[in-house]
């Protein structure tokens, strides 16, 4: 069985293809960049309405497939911004109505889960997914997909960038703000914001500006930064741990990419006798491969959707998935 799957929550737009041993036999990006300033919902989805097809395409020349192999057809269903979202559904119904075949709307938050664990050796992981828009830690608990923790306002990413912005570094900061954190060695006073299980970033920026002005380095900044709000994830993290009795922590998103956050992250889990997992680079940030596996499993556990259950979900919740693969 061959499942194409079509990411569009955000700035990327991707497109997977892979076969039922969880092979990825392709998977194509391509990102929207703007010229200032953050994403623009309507720009970003006139980006991907321009690019869906030329990357549909491009996906089947590298996977070496006809359209008539693909008995599958899988897209991003939510959480993300809306007319991105529309934009792939519309471009999903489309392809599997051509081709008369199924189409399976995917919550894009648990398809970097279960990439995860086709990909790794993680068979049962607590995931720890932070990226621009989504900051949530996830586990399989009691038949369905749990939040455990996440932010109450913005994804740990949306602040790296807002700040990078603030301070001059431009957009997609976060490799800047890792580079430049190597360079700082000065832990400033910076909010942590730990609530419960859940943590808050927006706050964690408006004192860091507050230190900016007041003429602390950008190194030193980028430093504790990295330092509180790691340490805020791997300490929710380590809790949801704890509290499920799990051993295994896989990390998703763009951020995780982060070398200082798997540097935290190991440790934990090597104090507690557990094991981290990171997906290959490509796998870990948003991509069309995960929405296509994704799509694959749940069609193969008997997910069925008419074109009316593909409405998109901009507030999509992890924990509203009725799991039926697991
Ligand atoms: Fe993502």
């Amino acid at each position: 069985m061959i499942a194409l799957g079509i990411e569009g929550t955000a700035h990327t737009c991707g497109v997977g293809i892979v076969d039922d041993k969880g092979n990825v036999l392709a998977n194509v990006i391509d990102m929207y960049r703007p010229a200032t300033g953050g994403i623009h919902p309507r720009e970003a989805a006139n980006h991907h309405a321009e690019i869906v097809v030329p990357l549909v395409t491009q996906a089947t020349e590298k996977a070496g497939i006809g359209f008539r192999d693909i008995d599958v057809v899988c897209f991003s269903q939510g959480p993300g911004l809306g007319p991105c979202l529309r934009t792939v559904a519309t471009g999903a119904r489309a392809l599997a109505l051509t081709l008369k075949k199924p189409i399976v709307g995917v919550n894009h938050c648990i398809s970097h889960l279960e990439i995860g664990r086709i990909k790794t050796e993680a068979q049962d992981p607590v995931l720890l997914y932070a990226s621009g828009g989504n900051t949530q830690v996830i586990a399989f608990a009691n038949g369905k997909y749990r939040i455990f923790g996440e932010t109450l306002d913005i994804g740990i990413g949306n602040m790296f960038d807002k700040l990078g912005r603030e301070i001059g570094l431009g957009y997609y900061a976060g490799p800047k703000i890792e580079k430049a954190a190597k360079e700082g060695s000065k832990l400033l006073e910076l909010p942590y914001s730990v609530k419960g299980m859940d943590m808050a970033f927006s706050g964690i920026m408006t004192a860091a500006m507050h230190h900016r002005s007041k003429g602390e380095s950008i190194e030193d900044i980028c430093f504790s930064v990295q330092e509180t709000t790691f340490a805020m994830l791997t300490e929710v993290t380590e809790r949801a741990m704890a509290h499920i009795e799990k051993d295994e922590v896989l990390l998703g998103g763009g951020v995780v990419q982060n070398k200082r956050l798997q540097e935290m992250v190991s440790r934990m889990a090597a104090d507690r006798g557990a094991k981290m997992f990171v997906p290959d680079r490509t796998l870990c940030m948003d991509n069309g491969a995960m929405i296509a596996w994704t799509g694959l499993i749940m069609h193969k556990a008997g997910v069925n959707m008419s074109i009316k259950d593909t409405m998109i979900d901009q507030r999509f919740r992890t924990d509203d998935v009725i799991v039926t693969w697991r």
